[in-house]
């Protein structure tokens, strides 16, 4: 089984951005944690802080993946384009956010891509890829 993992903007700063918010651990060394956990699953991870280049990797794991495991961070909440993206591709998207967006400020509970997606994991720290993944793991065949 394939599943690709996609990071939206200033996730490359986990670890360092916001602490309180987002936990003090890199996305690199959770990354890490996550392939030796999982190792029978074929995993990709991709970031990017730039709209179009996160819509060109959803197109290509859309169709090279069994799961996308996606955290479009601040695009979550503005971005039409990455909804329809999402809506365009034969793979799942599982939404994951690190923070409960709920919980915070008003503009965070809109979501552009949530209606698109097989689901959304929201509030439960890095674990909820792993939820994510165990999910995709045991609903999806390979
Ligand atoms: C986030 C939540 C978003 O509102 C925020 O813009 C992010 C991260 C999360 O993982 O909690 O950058 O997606």
């Amino acid at each position: 089984m394939k599943i690709a993992i996609i990071n939206g903007p200033n996730l490359n700063l986990l670890g360092m951005r916001e602490p309180g918010v987002y936990g003090s651990q890199s996305f690199e060394d959770y990354y890490q944690g996550l392939q030796k956990k999982f190792p029978e699953i074929e995993f990709s991870f991709y970031q990017s802080n730039i709209e179009g280049e996160l819509i060109n990797e959803i197109q290509k794991a859309g169709f090279e993946y069994d799961g996308i495991i996606l955290n479009p961070a601040g695009y979550t909440h503005t971005s039409v384009a990455i909804g329809d993206a999402i809506a365009a591709i034969k793979a799942p998207v599982i939404e994951v956010h690190i923070s409960n967006v709920h919980a915070r400020e008003d503009f965070r509970k809109i979501s552009h891509v949530s209606a698109k997606c097989k689901g959304t994991i929201s509030g439960l720290g890095m674990k909820g890829y792993e939820l994510a993944v165990t999910w995709l793991k045991d609903n999806l065949s390979p």
